[in-house]
C-alpha cells in the first residue's frame, strides 16, 4: 500500500527490477528456460517453429510452406503461402461446439448503464447474416469496405463479416474528419461504407453520417452504405445508396459459407500517418497476421480460459484490430469492447467497469495512466479490482512515474506490466516482457518475443553491439509483418528498408542496456506520438497551409505532461494579416475540421519567418529544441541563412 505518498515520491526510482512473481513463473504459458528457448527455436529454425505456431488457427488447408521472405530486392513477404484458412471462421466457426455459450464480447455503453453480451454463437449469427447482406450489396473477394463505426459490436461484425466473404476492411477511426475520410476512401476505391447514424463518448454525440456524406460527395466508388442505429438521432438517408442495418440483418440468412482464402489473401488495410504526405495505407493478410494475433494475444497477456480481457483502444486503431478483435477471438477468449472514455461521468470509469464485469486483464495506453494519475488514488482505490491480475500498457514510452503508479494504485502491487512496443506495420507486439518469463523494469518494454530480430543500427546503417543507443531495426521477417502499401509497393520499399538496406527500420530510436533490454526512445522521423495516436508533421502543415490566410507553417512534437507528445506550430501569416487571438483559435478549429480533433495544435507560434538553411530547408532540429524549451542547447546555427530569425523565434517562444 501507498497510503499517502503522492506520484511525485516515486522519482529515482527508476533502475528498480521488479522480478518474475515465482506462481506465474511456474503457471504461465511460457516461463523463462522456455522463452530461452523457444527464441532459439524461432531464429535458428522458424520453419519448425512457425509450422508449428501455425496450428493455433483453423486452416481449411494447412500451410507446407512457411516461411519465405525476403528483405532485399523489391522486397517480398509471404508467410504460409499455401495455407487456406478464413480468419472469420477461425475467430468463431471453430469455437462454436466448445464454447457457443460463452461470452465473446462484453458491450460497455458509454452510460454506465449500459452493457450487453454476445455469445460467441450470437456474434457467429450475425456475423453470418451481415456477410449475405454483403453479398447481397456485390460485395465479395477483395473488394474495398471502409468501416467508420463508433465502439459498438456492430464494428467487430462488420469486421469479421468483411473477413468471411473475402472482401478487405478499412477502418477509419471515429475522430477522423471528412476530408480524412474521403482521403481514405478515395485511395483504396471502397464500394461500401459501413458507419452510423451517431456515435456517443463522454456523453456527447459524434455525427458521423453527417460527416460520412460530406465524405461521400467526393468519393464515386461508393454504391451503398450500411447506416447502424447507434443513437437514433434523426439522419439523411439517400433512397437507393442508403440502408439501414437492423433491416437488412433481419431479412438475411443466417447461413453463410466463409470464403476459401489463401494465406496471403489481404484481411485489411489501416490507414497510418508517417513523415511525409497522405497517410499509408498498410496492408495485412490474412495467415501470418492471425497467427502473430493468437500467438502473441496468448502470450504476452498470458491468456488462460475464464479471463475476462479488456484492451481499452478503439477498433478504429490496429492496437483494436489486433487486441479487442482477431487476437482474442481467435484464441476464443471474452473481449470487452468499451464505447467511452476514461473520464466519464468521472475519473474511476476504469476501475468501475473493471469491478463491474471483472476484468483480469487490462491493456490501455500512458496518456489515460498519466490524465488519471492527475485525480489521486482516490478514484482507484474506492473500487475492489481484485479480479485484476495483468496490466498492459501500449502506444508509447510509459514514463516510470505513470508506470509505478500503474503497478502500485492500480494493480496493488499484485499484477505485472506488459509494456508492449509495436507499431501498424508490425501487426501484432514485437517486444514486450512475458509475465511468467521477464523481470520488468519501469520503462522498458524489456524484450523481444521469439522470432523478432532487433537490431541496433548508427546512422550509416552500422550494427551497434552490447549496451547501446541506436536507430531500431528488424533484420528478418516475423508473420504479422504488413506486406506492402496498399497500391504503392515502392513507397513500401522506400519508407521502410531503404534507409538501411537490408533492414527493416521502425522510425524509432532505442537504449539496449546491459541485460539486453531494450528501451524505447521514440520517434526519430518526423512523425509525432499524440496521446498514442500518431501524427505526422507534414499532414498538420499541409492543413494549416491551405488555411487561406496562412503562408507557411513547421510542425514539431514537443514533451507533454498527459499526451506524451503536443504539437506546436510555427505559423507565417501573409503579409497584410494580424496575428490576432482570434486567428489563432480560427486555426486550431481548422486543423480540427480538416483532419480530426486528435490533430489540434496545443501551441500556435506566430514567425515572421522560420528558420531555413541557406538552400531553404527548414531546420527542425531548431524548432524542436525551441519548442520544448531547450533554448540553451540550440545547436550549430551557423548554416542558417538569417540566424536573427532564432533570436526572434526565442523570445517570443509559446509556453
Ligand atoms: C509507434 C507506433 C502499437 C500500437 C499503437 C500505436 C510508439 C508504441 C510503444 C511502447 C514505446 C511505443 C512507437 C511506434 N510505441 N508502443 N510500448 N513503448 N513506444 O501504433 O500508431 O503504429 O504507432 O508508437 O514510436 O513506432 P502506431
Amino acid at each position: 500500500m501507498l497510503g499517502n505518498r503522492s506520484v511525485t515520491d516515486f522519482d529515482h526510482t527508476h533502475d528498480q527490477v521488479f522480478p518474475v512473481r515465482p506462481d506465474l513463473a511456474s503457471t504461465a504459458h511460457i516461463n523463462e528456460a522456455g522463452y530461452r528457448e523457444a527464441y532459439d527455436q524461432a531464429a535458428s529454425n522458424p520453419e519448425a517453429f512457425w509450422a508449428k505456431e501455425a496450428q493455433r488457427v483453423a486452416w481449411i488447408k494447412a500451410p507446407t510452406k512457411i516461411k519465405n521472405t525476403n528483405f532485399t530486392g523489391d522486397i517480398s513477404i509471404k508467410w504460409f503461402e499455401d495455407g487456406v484458412l478464413n480468419a472469420s471462421a477461425s475467430c468463431l466457426d471453430r469455437h462454436l461446439a466448445e464454447r457457443g455459450d460463452q461470452t465473446a464480447i462484453i458491450w460497455e455503453g458509454d452510460n454506465p448503464n449500459d452493457s450487453k453480451h454476445v455469445t460467441y454463437r450470437e456474434l457467429h449469427e450475425q456475423v453470418c447474416r451481415f456477410a449475405n447482406v454483403m453479398k447481397g450489396l456485390g460485395v465479395g473477394r477483395g473488394d474495398r469496405v471502409t468501416i467508420y463505426l463508433p465502439m459498438v459490436p456492430e464494428a467487430a461484425v462488420a469486421m469479421l463479416a468483411c473477413a468471411r466473404v473475402g472482401a478487405i476492411h478499412s477502418i477509419v477511426f471515429g475522430g477522423f474528419s471528412p476530408d480524412s475520410l474521403s482521403n481514405r476512401i478515395q485511395d483504396c476505391n471502397a464500394t461500401l461504407l459501413i458507419t452510423a447514424d451517431e456515435g456517443r463518448r463522454g456523453g456527447r454525440s459524434v455525427p458521423l453520417k453527417a460527416n460520412a456524406d460530406k465524405a461521400l460527395a467526393s468519393c464515386p466508388s461508393v454504391k451503398n452504405v450500411v447506416v447502424v442505429k447507434v443513437t437514433g438521432g434523426k439522419v439523411a438517408m439517400q433512397p437507393g445508396r442508403d440502408h439501414d442495418y437492423a433491416t437488412l440483418v433481419a431479412d438475411a440468412s443466417p447461413v453463410n459459407e466463409p470464403e476459401p482464402m489463401n494465406a496471403e489473401d489481404p484481411l485489411f488495410i489501416l490507414y497510418t500517418s508517417g513523415s511525409t504526405g497522405q497517410p499509408k495505407g498498410v496492408l495485412h493478410t490474412t495467415g501470418g497476421y492471425l497467427v502473430w494475433a493468437s500467438y502473441t494475444h496468448q502470450n504476452v497477456f498470458d491468456y488462460r480460459p475464464g479471463d475476462v480481457y479488456w484492451c481499452t483502444a478503439d477498433v478504429g486503431w490496429v492496437t483494436g484490430h489486433t487486441y479487442i478483435v482477431y487476437g482474442p477471438l481467435a484464441n476464443g477468449a471474452t473481449t470487452l469492447m468499451f464505447e467511452g472514455i476514461p473520464t466519464y461521468p468521472d475519473a474511476s470509469r476504469f476501475w468501475q467497469v473493471i469491478d463491474k464485469h471483472k476484468v483480469s486483464i487490462f491493456y490501455t495506453a500512458p496518456t489515460a495512466i498519466r490524465s488519471l494519475m492527475r485525480d489521486g488514488e482516490g478514484p482507484v482505490k474506492k473500487t475492489a479490482r481484485t479480479s485484476l491480475r495483468l496490466l498492459g500498457s501500449v502506444g508509447e514510452p510509459i514514463n516510470p512515474e505513470a508506470w509505478l503508479w500503474y503497478y502500485h494504485v492500480v494493480g496493488d502491487a499484485r499484477c505485472p506490466i506488459v509494456d508492449t512496443w509495436w507499431q501498424t506495420e508490425t501487426g501484432g507486439i514485437l517486444i514486450s516482457p512475458l509475465p511468467g518469463a521477464t523481470a520488468l523494469k519501469p520503462g522498458s518494454a524489456t524484450l523481444p518475443l521469439p522470432g523478432v530480430r532487433p537490431l541496433l543500427v548508427d546512422g550509416d546503417g552500422k550494427e551497434l553491439t552490447g549496451a547501446t543507443e541506436g536507430n531500431l531495426c528488424l533484420s528478418d521477417s516475423w508473420p504479422g509483418q504488413m506486406r506492402t502499401v496498399y497500391g504503392d509497393h515502392a513507397r513500401f520499399k522506400q519508407t521502410y528498408f531503404s534507409t538501411f538496406p537490408g533492414l527493416y527500420f521502425t522510425g524509432d530510436g532505442a537504449r539496449r542496456d546491459a541485460d539486453g533490454y531494450y528501451w524505447i526512445t521514440g520517434r526519430v522521423d518526423d512523425v509525432i506520438n499524440v496521446s498514442g495516436h500518431r501524427m505526422g508533421t507534414a499532414e498538420v502543415e499541409s492543413a494549416l497551409v491551405a488555411h487561406p490566410k496562412v503562408a507557411e507553417a513547421a510542425v514539431v512534437g514537443f514533451p507533454h505532461d498527459i499526451k506524451g507528445q503536443g504539437i506546436y506550430a510555427y505559423v507565417t501569416l501573409n503579409a497584410e494579416e494580424e496575428p490576432t487571438e482570434e486567428l489563432r483559435k480560427e486555426l486550431v478549429a481548422w486543423v480540427r475540421q480538416e483532419i480530426g480533433p486528435i490533430a489540434s495544435p496545443d501551441a500556435i507560434q506566430w514567425a515572421p519567418a522560420l528558420p531555413k538553411t541557406r538552400s531553404g530547408k527548414i531546420m527542425r532540429r531548431i524548432l524542436r529544441k525551441i519548442a520544448a524549451n531547450e533554448t540553451e542547447s540550440l545547436g550549430d546555427t551557423s548554416t542558417l541563412a538569417d540566424p536573427a530569425v532564432v533570436t526572434e523565434l526565442v523570445q517570443n517562444r509559446v509556453g
